[in-house]
């Protein structure tokens, strides 16, 4: 099992459900092993001390060292082709083989075809790459850019969002956990506004479509008064998973033009077909600045992630940006080629649109008379069921959602509770319908009982 397995945002240490759930699976093989990782792990929120094990990763399954198994509907945003891709685990052996390291200013061929390969599948201009090994990092380069070449430093960004831990990251970010505890100032000029979360908004009586995008309209607002923005800083969907209103993106799109602010677009998670299309920000049919995308480049193996922004945003020729020992590494470069392979050859993007269509109707259809069910949403593999208290305050439901979450654990399927109450499902792309179907039966099951 994953360490996220029982870690869920909102959730406390001390519930009475997580207790039991451990006493029901201390394991002989697993409880030594959690007892080292937290004598030599530096304790922090979300991540260290472990409650679970892992021993082995395989498709859609991951297994703890006690021989548990779980259908892994997390995966950390990673596991988009499931875990250990036969074809992936290949290339990256036979890369180590022929050149396992390439030391900066060496190029190689798998770098320089990665990032081709990524100008060919982003849409417009977007030519020009950076590769870094992690999400956080590729935010970064992304914020530098934008200062670079509009000569200004402030951000707008929303509340709740996550974009990494670094410094520069968190500072845009707006995750409580991730800027609270940190002493003294993060990064100046990062502003903040609400996110879109249509399910709570209260201009939102007659649906998305005729809203007014009072939330695309504060973006406006805060650029104009602001008047010197270098960007936008956002996910097109967020993981939560909360899908943006019809002509936000748009909106967004062009109030940044009329502000000289750039889009980026953080598709970190979403990126690679998760929802149902190459990038999630296609859906709205815009085309942004910088795009940012990592975890699954690296097919739930390799770190890497990487910046690709318009060709003329290349204007940070006379200092570095993201000067990374890794930055052109030829085996996590041809991970990654592998991955965009095996999601084209397999057709993953397109299966995701269908299978994920097929899995939120079929969950609209069997719960659809819960009153503890509020929103079902999502897009692609990317998709949640939101517990609440009741219909129509949608006051959350956190107790109620850990208990189905546990309940669901039992059962054998992982998954991860988004913002205390929302059951987030993300299975790999990879998933046979026969196992999407068990895994829907599961939580149809448990929200039934707890119900
Ligand atoms: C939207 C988003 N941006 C950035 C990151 C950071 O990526 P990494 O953990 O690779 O630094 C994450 C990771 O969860 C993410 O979800």
């Amino acid at each position: 099992m994953s360490q996220t397995l029982v870690h869920t945002e909102g959730e406390s240490n001390t519930s009475s459900a997580r207790k039991k759930w451990l006493e029901k699976t201390s394991g002989e093989k697993s409880n030594p092993l959690l007892k080292r990782d937290a004598a030599v792990f530096l304790h922090q929120s979300l991540s260290s001390p472990c409650v679970s094990t892992i021993a082995k990763a395989e498709g859609i399954w991951i297994e703890d060292l006690d021989g548990r198994r779980h259908m892994d509907f997390h995966g950390n945003s990673v596991h988009h082709i499931g875990w250990g891709h036969p074809k992936l685990i290949e290339a990256i052996k036979s890369q180590l083989d022929d050149l396992p390291f390439a030391p900066r200013r060496f190029t190689n061929e798998p770098a320089v075809e990665l990032a081709e390969k990524l100008a060919g599948i982003a849409p417009g201009n977007l030519g020009k790459t950076l590769f870094t090994t992690g999400g956080s990092d590729a935010n970064e380069v992304a914020l530098k850019i934008a200062r670079a070449a509009t000569g200004r430093f402030k951000t707008v960004s929303f509340w709740d969002a996550y974009h990494g831990a670094g410094f520069g990251a968190a500072s845009v970010g707006g995750e409580a956990t991730f800027r609270s505890h940190i002493a003294g100032p993060l990064l100046p000029g990062a502003e903040h506004v609400a996110p879109f979360a249509c399910y709570r908004c209260p201009y939102n009586h007659a649906g998305p479509e005729t809203c007014g995008l009072a939330c695309a309209n504060m973006v406006d607002y805060v650029l104009g008064r602001e008047g010197d923005v270098a960007a936008v800083i956002a996910e097109p969907m967020r993981a939560v998973p909360y899908v943006p209103p019809v002509g936000f993106w748009k909106a967004v799109r062009e109030a940044c033009n009329r502000h000289g602010a750039l889009l980026i677009m953080d598709e970190i998670p979403t990126g690679l077909g998760k929802t149902g299309k190459m990038f999630a920000f296609e859906h709205d049919d815009i085309i942004p600045d910088i795009v940012t995308i990592g975890k699954a480049l690296g097919g739930g193996v390799l770190p890497i992630a990487a910046c690709i922004a318009r060709t003329e945003l290349d204007v940070c020729g006379d200092f570095a940006i993201g000067h990374y020992t890794h930055e052109k590494n030829p085996v996590t470069a041809r991970a990654a080629l592998t991955t965009i392979e095996i999601i084209e050859e397999e057709g993953l993007v397109a299966r995701s649109e269908e299978l994920g269509t097929y899995a939120m109707s079929q969950l609209q259809d069997r719960l659809d008379d819960l009153a503890i069910v509020g929103d079902i949403r999502g897009r692609g593999l990317m998709f949640g069921v939101e517990i609440v208290l009741d219909r129509i305050d949608k006051t959350p439901g956190n107790d109620l959602a850990e208990k189905i979450y546990y309940a669901c654990l039992s059962a054998g399927l992982s998954f991860k509770i988004s913002q205390g109450s929302v059951l987030t499902l993300s299975p790999p792309l990879t998933i046979s319908r026969t196992d999407l179907d068990r895994a829907l039966d599961i939580v149809v099951n448990a929200i039934r009982e707890v119900a």
